[in-house]
């Protein structure tokens, strides 16, 4: 952890390496070019960010997020927020029977965004409107400090390994959960082929080596046969979502969180929906204009 204080904002850490409520700041009102220096310190350092208390602004949630990168641009979503394409709804919200937000919470599954796509997403932003009073907690996970620790011939092993990362593989098994699913389109899959990406990712803002982990979207470890992958990245996933490792964040109304995609992986956790109702405001961030 660095030690230059932060005199502009108040930073208390959360989880046991990583992870910071952020205090000072309101996204109502400007951010000094002194105070976002040291929010943007602070997101290196920790890579999760909770503002607590935020209002619920959209423009707002929007120019937040582009101090971090290029916002993606929707072209086509039923669940974009009206006059703000890009911020998609996610949660349970329904209307009239049908439901008009994407709804993530049916099960749970360790990984980080967009991971089957060349450029994987950077960092998402998060805020809650509507939050259940139970479940449908995100848990993160610190796949930097978890690399960090294992053994030097063991980071050296994984350093030289390259995963297959399938989108196709994960919209089967979506398929096999939910019959009503539309299988793949043949555009779809050629849209989505396939994509390598390295095992062990070096962050380009830190330099800190993490471990980039998607169990349930890789198809493959170039040169290793199945059963040898398949206990490999279950091993690696135990060892970097343990609870030395994770953060759960029980949300309150008006959080806003931001997290690096590439430097800590999370998974969605399942709430009631039948009786209560989730509803965040999401964006998603990527290093180049889409
Ligand atoms: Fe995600």
């Amino acid at each position: 952890m660095s030690a230059a204080p932060y005199r502009h904002i108040e930073v208390t850490p959360l989880g046991p390496t990583f992870g910071a409520r952020v205090d000072g700041v309101n996204i109502a009102a400007p951010v000094s070019d002194e105070a976002w220096a040291e929010v943007d310190r602070a997101f290196a350092e920790y890579r999760v960010i909770v503002l607590p208390d935020q209002p619920a602004l959209p423009d707002r949630i929007v120019d937040w997020s582009r101090r971090i990168g290029f916002t993606e641009q929707h072209i086509d979503s039923k669940y974009l927020l009206d006059g703000h394409p890009e911020i998609i709804k996610i949660g349970n919200l329904k209307e009239g029977g049908v439901m008009k937000s994407l709804f993530v919470n049916a099960r749970e599954e360790w990984h980080f965004d967009y991971s089957y796509v060349a450029k994987p997403s950077i960092a998402a932003l998060f805020y809650a409107v509507e939050i259940p009073p139970e479940g449908g907690d995100t848990l993160f996970a610190d796949s930097t400090a978890a690399f960090e620790s294992l053994d030097e011939d063991e980071k050296a092993r994984l350093r030289g390994l390259t995963a297959i990362h399938s989108w196709a593989r994960l919209h089967e098994q979506l398929e096999a959960m939910d019959p009503t699913r539309t299988p793949l389109s043949d555009e779809a899959k050629r849209r989505f082929a396939p994509v390598p990406q390295p095992l062990v990712y070096r962050h380009p803002v830190t330099g800190r080596e993490s471990l980039w982990l998607a169990p349930q979207v890789v198809s493959e470890i170039i040169g290793m046969p199945e059963a040898e992958k398949d206990e490999l990245l279950a091993r690696l996933t135990a060892h970097a979502t343990s609870p030395g490792f994770t953060y759960r964040h029980k949300w309150r109304k008006g959080d806003l969180v931001f997290f690096d995609n590439r430097g800590t992986l999370h998974t969605a956790t399942v709430f009631d929906y039948e009786r209560y109702l989730r509803l965040m405001y999401r964006t998603t961030i990527l290093d180049v204009a889409a």
